[in-house]
């Protein structure tokens, strides 16, 4: 997605770790066209796919989802990762594994917005290792949905995680993949 691709390039900061900082535009200011521009991609690349949920892991795919979910006129659930007093005793969860963090977190969906009538699309803003989406994943399986389809703003692609899910099988589209980066700039998939 050139429009993207090109703000990545305007707009992002390569951080020491391998740390694409998108702040100004995806993870802390929002760029609300962009947003936009960007569900209506994802739409456009599942449409035909029998979507009828769109799941996601707070906070940061929260946006994208919204904006995704305009186009297909479904709901969005959002895993939470953070421990709440009044979610349903009745959750699906998993364990998930931050690279970046190094710790393990559980992330929680309740039982009753994902069921095995579901197909749901799969969104999150980045895919580094996967384990997030791993955690996503597992969640889905456990309440029987079916996975329609996975999509990603930006996959680091010098990383394992969307090797894994595309030799898995998984249907993923990446809106941009970047293949390297160091302090000279960054190298997009063509
Ligand atoms: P993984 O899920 O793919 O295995 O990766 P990891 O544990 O390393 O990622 C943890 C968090 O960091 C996730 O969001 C992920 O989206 C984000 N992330 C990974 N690599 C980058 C990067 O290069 N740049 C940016 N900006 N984010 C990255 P999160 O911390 O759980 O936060 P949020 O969704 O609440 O914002
Ligand atoms: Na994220
Ligand atoms: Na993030």
């Amino acid at each position: 997605m050139d429009q993207l691709k090109a703000k990545i390039r305007e707009l992002g900061e390569v951080r020491e770790g391998n740390i694409l900082k998108v702040d100004q535009f995806l993870n802390h200011q929002l760029d609300v066209e962009l947003l936009d521009a960007i569900g209506k991609e994802f739409f456009h690349r599942f449409q035909h796919a029998g979507i009828t949920k769109i799941l996601t892991i707070e906070v940061s795919g929260i946006a994208i989802a919204v904006m995704a979910a305009r186009y297909f006129q479904v709901p969005v659930v959002f895993a939470k990762k953070v421990e709440s007093q009044n979610l349903d005793k009745e959750v699906y969860e998993s364990k998930v594994y931050s690279f970046t963090k190094q710790r393990e977190y559980i992330i929680r969906v309740s039982r009753r917005y994902l069921t095995k009538e579901d197909r749901v699309l799969v969104l999150d803003d980045f895919l580094a290792d996967g384990k997030a989406m791993a955690g996503l994943l597992d969640i889905a399986r456990q309440s029987g949905a079916s996975v329609g389809g996975i999509g990603i703003v930006i996959e680091k692609g010098f990383l394992e995680g969307g090797a894994e899910l595309r030799a898995a099988g998984y249907p993923l589209e990446s809106l941009a993949i970047v293949d390297k980066m160091d302090q000279d700039g960054l190298v997009f998939r063509p």
